[in-house]
């Protein structure tokens, strides 16, 4: 799905999250494990506000491990939990229950003492658009998805997901905005598949994926390419990867449309094995 995000839709989008918010006794933001910080909605902290937070990294499965760790350090540091997770698998999944239950604790605490029947912790899933809300959704509510009806009360009518006994869900998520104006943040975006790759240009993706492998996974490249050493230049790399995979057009010249789309596709399909494309170093600065 590709969302056209205009200032019109995007105050909408903004306007919808923050009403399910108040509904809800905590966040689940949810972003991707490989890019966590390009993969976040630019306003999501001034939105969430005061209502408690878990980030989620999902498609860990995807992600570099030993970055995956760091950047649990880097939201730790921050006082925001994260975990990461396979909403494909399950993986990780039993921990959002738990560490919910241990951040509300002081909050269902006073309303026991109030005398307010126990219910379940309400949660809402948010995250810009292919990030995994649908999939992680679908994956919490297994096969015994129970709508338990509107609230009253509420103006726009909410379906109910329940997860267990001890956690419900709003079954549709808060959709957001990438931070689509930075150039470098689409680049990642379109090289893990999060966006089309028709609204940047294939070839310079893939120049920034390459960019990027060189200076942070050469081996994996040398390896998948059969390559004896890696040119300093980028095109010359393109080149290589061109020859070996033959994708040449008439005349012996390097299709580099078809080099691209051949890199690309690999790339997200994880041959290169599995792979981050931002660190936690990269944004310390901005802190
Ligand atoms: P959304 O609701 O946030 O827009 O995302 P959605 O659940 O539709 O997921 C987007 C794609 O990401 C889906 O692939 C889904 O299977 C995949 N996905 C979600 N969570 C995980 C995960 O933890 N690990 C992995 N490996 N994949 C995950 P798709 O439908 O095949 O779309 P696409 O691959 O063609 O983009």
């Amino acid at each position: 799905m590709t969302i056209q995000w205009f200032p019109g839709h995007m105050a909408k989008a903004r306007r919808q999250v923050t009403e399910k918010i108040k509904l809800i006794d905590i966040v689940f933001e949810l972003v991707d494990a490989r890019i966590p910080m390009s993969s976040r909605n630019p306003m999501i902290d001034e939105i969430i506000s005061t209502k408690p937070r878990i980030v989620l990294l999902n498609k860990a499965d995807k992600a570099d491990d030993f970055i995956t760790k760091q950047w649990i350090s880097y939201f730790k540091e921050q006082n925001i939990p994260a975990i990461a997770i396979d909403a494909q698998t399950g993986t990780g999944l039993k921990q959002i229950t738990a560490l919910s239950k241990v951040l509300l604790k002081e909050k269902f605490d006073k309303m026991a003492a109030k005398g307010i029947k126990p219910r379940a912790i309400r949660a809402l899933i948010i995250g810009i658009p292919n990030v995994g809300k649908s999939t992680l959704i679908n994956r919490l509510a297994k096969r015994n998805i129970t709508k338990t009806g509107d609230r009253p009360g509420v103006t726009t009518a909410q379906q109910w997901v329940k997860v267990g006994t001890e956690l419900e869900l709003l079954d549709t998520p808060g959709i957001l905005w990438p931070k689509f104006e930075d150039e470098l943040v689409g680049y990642k975006l379109a090289t893990t598949g999060a966006i089309k790759d028709a609204i940047l240009n294939l070839q310079d993706i893939t120049v920034f994926a390459l960019r990027f492998l060189k200076d942070h996974y050469p081996n994996r490249l040398q390896e998948r390419y059969n390559l004896e050493e890696l040119p300093e230049e980028i095109v010359s790399l393109f080149d290589e990867i061109g020859k070996k995979r033959g994708c040449m057009m008439q005349g012996g010249y390097i299709d580099y449309d078809k080099t691209s789309e051949l890199i690309l596709r690999e790339i997200r399909a994880d041959k290169l094995g599995r792979l981050s494309f931002e660190t936690p170093s990269q944004f310390d600065h901005e802190d």
